[in-house]
């Protein structure tokens, strides 16, 4: 048996209908940026977020960047991000000219510590950006207070969180702005790339709005430098079509969660992931801990698993950031999980006997 990393063939085929006529429609009418369905799936996002703004960008990338911008963030300042995440969460931050300013990671969540955060924070500092990584909320309410105390703005990176929970609040939503990114395989993935800024804040909606675009008032009036980073109609026309799925397919991926904890519990060697009391889990990555990690990556490949590692070096010893003089031993937690962090097969339509297949290979191994 072959288990692919992901597969969406099968959740293509459940909205297959109405992307096909969506798509259709655009090319009929040959209106490919923004426009209606770009205006109504911003809508519906927003209004399943609980906020009051939403502004669909190209990738989740930009929508760190023009976030950060458009809270004011500045060349020289400084941005607390953690290292245990994928390097876009810096990225945004590097291309402002603002310092990423790493912090180390809490070993059950995985997510940013709001200890290591109170260490770093400094008179230049921003904004935060804590990561609901692998599809669990990061721990909010410290995050939070700490940033209020501050007068630091909360950037949420949630662009590996759709639709997940803390305290009954979606992810994305408790911020000054969430992120979010729609790469095909995210819990809620178009067919190419896509972001979002969510914000209940009008001024930096407005923001947004016009650095996406720009910095257009007008057809062709520009009030500042702006981008270009829209969200094209066709990949709303997906977006649209797929949303109203998206607790459906979270509460599968939860399911198939918990059926590889029922398989694996007790296996010597490996850990599951852990999810705190207060939040949910999405799983939009399914990442267990082992220990002789290349070894039983080696031999799920020999057995036709795809497992990826998310991610094998955090993001303050990335050659990229070598200039920041960050170096061995300096956030143990995050080194620590980059060395054992493992992710599994997940996506909604996977079967049991896939599962098993996994769990029976992981075993052997
Ligand atoms: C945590 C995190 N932040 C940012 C991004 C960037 O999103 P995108 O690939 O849409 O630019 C991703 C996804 O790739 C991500 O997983």
């Amino acid at each position: 048996m072959n288990v692919p990393f992901v597969d969406f063939s099968k959740q293509y085929q459940s909205v297959k209908e109405q992307v096909d006529a969506g798509i259709k429609s655009v090319c009929e009418r040959g209106a490919f940026i923004l426009g209606p369905e770009e205006k109504a799936f911003e809508e519906a996002f927003a209004k399943y977020c609980g906020v009051k703004h939403a502004i669909g960008l190209n990738s989740g990338t930009d929508a760190l960047f023009l976030a950060l911008k458009s809270v004011g963030v500045k060349p020289g300042d400084e941005v607390i991000v953690p290292s245990m995440t994928f390097i876009a969460t810096a990225l945004g931050v590097s291309y402002i000219g603002a310092k990423p300013v790493f912090a180390d990671a809490e070993d059950d969540t995985c997510n940013i510590d709001p200890e290591s955060i109170k260490k770093v924070i400094t008179k230049k500092t921003k904004a935060i950006i804590p990561v609901h990584l692998y599809g669990q909320s990061a721990t909010m309410d410290p995050i939070l207070a700490l940033a209020k105390k501050h007068g630091i703005a909360v950037i949420e990176d949630a662009c590996q969180g759709h639709g997940a929970l803390y305290k009954g609040n979606r992810v994305g939503s408790m911020g000054d702005a969430g992120c979010f990114s729609f790469y095909p395989t995210k819990g809620l993935g178009a067919f190419g790339d896509g972001g979002m800024i969510i914000t209940d804040r009008d001024d930096l909606a407005a923001q947004a709005r016009m650095f996406r675009d720009y910095g257009r008032t007008d057809r062709y009036a520009h009030k500042f430098i702006g981008y270009n980073s829209r969200l094209d109609t066709v990949q709303a026309v997906v977006l649209n079509a797929k949303l109203p799925h998206l607790d459906e397919w979270n509460n599968m991926r939860i399911k198939h969660a918990a059926y590889y904890a029922k398989l694996l519990k007790g296996v010597k060697g490996i850990k599951l992931p852990t999810v705190a009391s207060d939040r949910n889990h999405v799983y939009q990555t399914f990442a267990v801990r082992v220990a002789n990690r290349d070894k039983v990556i080696d031999g799920l490949k020999a057995k036709g698993v795809g497992a990826l590692i998310h991610y094998p070096i955090p993001v303050h010893l990335q050659e990229a950031y070598a200039d920041l003089k960050y170096k061995k031993g300096d956030f143990k937690v995050a080194e620590r999980l980059s060395n054992e962090v493992l992710s599994l097969p997940m996506f909604p339509h996977m079967t049991k006997e896939q599962i098993e297949y996994v769990c029976m290979a992981l075993k052997e191994i």
